[in-house]
């Protein structure tokens, strides 16, 4: 048998200007987790949407199950038994979830979709790998955890046995995280081989069974899960090491920026639906909120921001009522917003990075004079937020279609940051990116609290709510189940608050 069911060899690609990969070198045995990891924008997705067909390599081979292939698309990936899950999800929102999972491939009676076929196919499938997916829901409905199940389903369901997948923990919390190793051991266990991108470590370092590592388009080396350590691969990734470690500042608070008072909001989830809800945000602190996903944080922001109704209950930003305000009218007050949701809520894609970076403000002083948009302005802003963020390419003029996942996320963040406005709130502001940007996107926060700005954080992530924070509000089902200064929280009491805190626990155990 040979050793590699893939052999990526010498491969280079090129979008226009800019060099993807450099030199590109990729190889997967059958049933191995192989991990690739490397900085933002360094190639991972690239490399593997090669070999995926999603674009030609301009140079360098490709080589499945021995054979060298010429042309390769999606379509024909798939008939070599290559799949993609991809970075940034691909599901149409307005149909249910079964139409998603056979968006073109659908079985046939005659010149009808065969449905009842479909969902027994599927169901086959879910059954097999015991995953927790709903057929009849509207993917507007359904949790992220959820979303990447289908994206997996969907994959699985065009048979093939090598599975590329692009960063598919970053979306998902503690809780699905495990959930997905789980399905991923099975699929493991039957042979198929994994390809696996993320940015944790310590996930990388629990599922695989080897580790290559990309640095700036260049192939950087593969090594075994068994002779590593995470400094090690940090090391080979930037270079140096990184330390994640805030010095955080317990800077005098001022006046409130923000109150919610008692609200009330409806949500197609039973468990997100927000039950009475009081909480405030001062000048010059960081307030996150832990919970688990799906326990009313989306709700609970977008009633803030205007995006959902308030059913009951009001909500004040500096000193005004806001409540079920325009959203534009709510920025105005003095709010800054980064999105869960950078590709629904905070690029448009069609525009430039320079472009997006100015958007919100793109009709005030110093952009436009009068009628005249200030066109030395508006570079010369792009210009400064692409150093401070190491935004990369630093082309502004390029469209932010044209950035890697966690590049994008960067644009939002330096975007709603340096607007300097007297409230921000952050939502999942790391997702997605690679270790050296974490440390300067929770840098910029510290450095907006000092101003004075209020934060109100929202993270899946309990470490960098604790690291961030000065006070940390748990919610769970949509009520609030304590609050705790950052200095006496931890994993454990957060945890339990999140689970409902120990009434609930209690009143758990009585009734089972
Ligand atoms: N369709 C495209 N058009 C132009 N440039 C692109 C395109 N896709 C990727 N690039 C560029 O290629 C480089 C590599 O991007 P890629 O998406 O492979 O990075 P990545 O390692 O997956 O990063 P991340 O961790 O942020 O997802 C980046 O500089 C990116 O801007
Ligand atoms: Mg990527």
């Amino acid at each position: 048998m040979r050793e590699y069911i893939v052999e990526m060899n010498h491969i280079v690609k090129s979008f226009g200007e800019v060099r993807a990969v450099r030199n590109g070198e990729f190889t997967l045995r059958k049933g191995e987790v192989h991990s690739l990891i490397g900085e933002n924008g360094t190639g991972k997705s690239t490399m593997m949407k090669l070999l995926y067909g999603m674009y030609p390599i301009d140079s360098g081979e490709i080589i499945i199950n021995g054979e060298k292939i010429e042309k390769l698309d999606p379509k024909s990936a798939i008939a070599h038994g290559v799949g993609m899950v991809h970075q940034e999800f691909m599901l149409v929102n307005d149909l249910t979830v079964l139409e998603n999972v056979i968006l073109g491939f659908e079985p046939k009676k005659g010149l009808t979709i065969d449905f009842e076929k479909a969902r027994k196919d599927i169901q086959h499938f879910i059954d097999r790998y015991q995953m927790d997916i709903q057929l009849d829901k509207k993917v507007s409905q359904i949790s992220v955890g959820e979303a990447q199940r289908v994206e997996i389903i969907k994959t699985l369901m065009r048979g093939v046995d090598i599975i590329i997948l692009d960063e598919p923990t970053a979306v998902l919390t503690p809780q699905e995280t495990r959930k997905l190793f789980e399905i991923l051991a099975n699929l493991k266990a039957e042979g198929k081989s994994l390809v696996f991108i993320s940015h944790k470590l310590n996930e990388v370092m629990e599922i695989s069974d080897r580790i290559s590592v990309m640095r700036q388009g260049q192939y950087m080396g593969t090594v075994d899960k068994d002779k590593t350590s995470p400094l090690e691969l940090t090391k080979m990734m930037i270079g140096r090491e990184v330390f994640l470690n805030i010095d955080k500042t317990y800077s005098k608070v001022g006046g409130k920026v923000l109150e919610v008072k008692d609200i009330w909001v409806s949500s197609l989830k039973e468990t997100s639906k927000i039950r009475g809800m009081s909480l405030h945000v001062n000048e010059g602190e960081i307030v996150g909120i832990a919970g688990i996903d799906g326990n009313g944080q989306s709700e609970l922001i977008e009633a803030i921001t205007g995006l959902r109704k308030v059913e009951k209950g009001s909500v004040i930003l500096n000193g005004q009522d806001i409540t079920n305000k325009k959203p534009r009218a709510i920025r105005e007050t003095g709010l800054a917003h980064i999105p869960e949701n950078r590709n629904t809520r905070g690029l448009n894609h069609t525009m430039s990075i320079e472009d997006n970076l100015i958007a919100v403000e793109i009709d005030k002083e110093p952009y436009t004079k009068g009628i005249m948009m200030n066109v030395d302005a508006s570079s010369k802003y792009a210009e400064e937020m692409v150093k401070q963020f190491d935004i990369r390419p630093t082309d502004y003029k390029l469209p932010t279609s044209a950035l890697s996942g966690g590049n994008a996320q960067k644009v939002v963040v330096a975007r709603e940051v340096s607007m300097n406005k007297k409230l921000l709130i952050a939502s999942q502001p790391t997702r997605g990116v690679d270790i050296g940007a974490i440390e300067t996107i929770r840098n910029t926060l510290e450095i907006a609290k000092k101003k004075g700005t209020g934060v109100l954080l929202v993270s899946a992530e309990l470490e960098e709510i604790i690291s961030l924070s000065d006070r940390i509000i748990v919610i769970h089902e949509g009520r609030i189940t304590g609050e705790l200064a950052a200095n006496e929280a931890n994993e454990n009491n957060l945890g339990l608050l999140m689970m409902g805190g120990e009434d609930e626990l209690e009143k758990g155990e009585t009734e089972s």
